[in-house]
């Protein structure tokens, strides 16, 4: 097989001519034919000045091309789409299977021998996963790192577990427009990923599960100097993996991938991380069985002691030992035979794992956050493709709840009656969003943690159940059932809810059902309009609405799929 400069020839029906046509152009840039020789790495820049979280990319850059030229190999840059959560319209994960394709087809069009992708702002390292996983490449993940907190006030803060608990108690009125205005400086006071267990950290952590990712990388933060050796020696190992053609289907196997969905349990880790590993499981050929990452769960511990669900942040775990300390205490949970880009066994990295003393961000197995994993699979008339809720954030007297119905059609309805005080609601009602699903609101907003109703939290209400088939936020907080597929949009039983109709919410039994007979929910569908396109639909928008999945298949579009795919890991 062709390496090097003579791999991916352009087709100009002579491929002496393509090569020469080739070097000639590199030239330009002053390469030597010593240098052409090399292996070829691509560095997967994600840097953009639309992106804060990877405003380290620059410096990121220089210390992998250091670490491949050290190696002897050569490293050869390109852009690929950067897509940051603030700065992404309508949401970044409408664009997550955009940059899937874009990076996809940059790792096939250009002459490389292996890649290291720099990733990290939430829907950047599973598109880069989807990526590699369909182009089966020797490829490194290397995440930005987390930002470093800082305080306000005398309290520490969180991007963005905390934007949102300052953001509700604005809405409440117990702080006002000055205070708010001075969090808004100091949430995210470095450049990084947000430091708290949201959708970014999670998925470093399981990107390092998977052997993607070398030991200890997840949690290094942003702006430590360790952040660029790490670069470094990716750069080198990526040179390795080169040379050797260790391909990133050597480690995208069943069993680091349920490795990967019990360290999510583990970590009281993100919702979104379930659609992602869905995704990232299916491009390699895995279906992904839902009740059997449920049923992980029951086995699993939350270890981690990070916000949203606990105390710390991502510096801490850092400071504390990292992903490989926490792997060290579930290690008999864990198949330890799984390789990962350093060259070592899971099992290797367990025993060089370094724990510091007294650290508190990773319980032991005796004195857990939680005694089981932070993620629960719901099913029920109301979600018979399965839903999600994030047990360990919830408020646990709500996890067992009647209550009435109070739907809103869309988010924008939510936007436009939440806070009306004519609204007809009380505390122990349930919050019903349809229309935010793959389909509904194209991107799948996290719009799941729909707010508080101003008056209900002027009266101290602090929560209520929500449901939707919209997504949540890693960071935010909650007895919030999301991802209700099928969604409403399709017409999933989400659509034949009534404003009145009562809805049972019982996460032990792993249920959620809409009490309201048989015959009536028949009339009720009788009358919903088949789901079309919209006419006026181009471009990207047609290609999504044409084709993506539902959040049990991760969201993708349904043609990326291997033509073989099998059930479970
Ligand atoms: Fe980029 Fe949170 S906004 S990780």
């Amino acid at each position: 097989m062709s390496t090097g400069m003579r791999k991916g020839l352009t087709a100009y029906g002579d491929p002496e001519f393509s090569l020469f046509l080739r070097k000639a152009f590199i030239r330009a840039m002053g390469y030597s034919d010593e240098a052409l020789e090399r292996p070829i790495v691509g560095i997967a820049d994600t840097g953009s000045d639309y992106n804060p979280c990877h405003g380290t990319a620059p410096q990121l850059v220089e210390a992998i091309k250091r670490g491949v030229l050290g190696a002897g190999g050569l490293p050869m840059v390109f852009p690929t789409v950067s897509l940051h959560e603030s700065f992404a319209h309508p949401t970044s994960m409408y664009l997550r299977n955009l940059m899937a394709m874009d990076t996809e087809e940059m790792l096939r069009a250009q002459p490389m021998d292996a890649v290291v992708a720099i990733g990290g702002c939430d829907k950047t390292i599973p598109a880069q996963l989807m990526a590699i996983a369909s182009v089966d490449l020797p490829a490194i993940v290397v995440p930005v790192g987390p930002m470093l907190t800082t305080t306000h006030d005398g309290e520490r803060l969180g991007a963005c577990t905390d934007c949102r608990r300052l953001w509700a108690q604005y809405r409440a009125g117990t702080i006002d427009a000055a205070a708010i205005g001075a969090v808004t400086g100091r949430l995210a006071p470095t450049a990084g990923t947000c430091m708290v267990m949201g959708t970014a950290s999670t998925m470093a952590a399981v990107t390092e599960t998977l052997g993607l990712t070398l030991p200890g990388g997840a949690a290094i933060p942003a702006v430590h100097g360790e952040r660029y050796r790490h670069a470094e020696l990716s750069g080198m190992r990526a040179v390795a993996l080169a040379r050797e053609g260790t391909k990133a289907s050597r480690f995208l196997t069943r069993a680091s991938f349920r490795n990967a969905f019990r360290v999510l349990h583990c970590l009281g880790g993100s919702t979104n991380a379930v659609i992602h590993l869905t995704a990232v499981a299916r491009r390699c050929g895995i279906e992904v069985d839902l009740d059997e990452f449920d049923a992980l769960g029951e086995l699993t511990p939350v270890l981690v002691n990070l916000k949203p669900a606990g105390e710390h942040y991502m510096e801490h775990l850092h400071e504390a030992g990292g992903i490989p300390v926490l792997l060290r205490e579930i290690a008999d949970l864990l198949d330890t035979s799984t390789p990962n880009v350093s060259g070592q066994t899971l099992a290797e990295i367990v025993a060089g794992a370094v724990e510091a003393k007294g650290q508190t961000a990773i319980r032991r197995r005796a004195n857990p956050v939680y005694a089981k994993g932070g993620l629960r699979v719901l099913r029920g008339n109301l979600a018979p493709g399965g839903a999600l809720i994030k047990e360990s954030a919830a408020t646990p007297s709500l996890l067992r709840h009647e209550g009435r119905a109070v739907v809103f059609e869309s988010v924008e309805d939510v936007v436009n009656r939440i806070d009306d005080p004519a609204l007809d609601i009380r505390a122990d009602d349930v919050i019903v969003m349809r229309n935010a699903g793959p389909k509904g609101h194209p991107g799948m907003p996290e719009a799941g943690y729909v707010p508080i109703p101003r008056k209900l939290a002027r009266e101290g209400v602090k929560d209520m159940v929500r449901v939707s088939d919209a997504r949540m936020s890693g960071t935010a907080f909650g007895t919030i059932v999301l991802h209700v597929t099928p969604e409403a949009m399709v017409g999933g039983p989400l659509a034949l809810v009534e404003t009145g109709d009562r809805i049972v919410l019982d996460v032990p039994a792993r249920r959620i059902d809409l009490l309201v007979d048989e015959a009536t929910l028949a009339a009720r569908r009788a009358r919903l309009a088949p789901y079309a396109v919209p006419e006026e639909a181009r471009g990207y928008e047609r290609l999504l609405l044409e084709t993506i999945e539902q959040a049990d298949r991760g969201c993708d579009f349904g043609f990326m799929a291997p033509r073989k795919v099998t059930r479970g890991f």
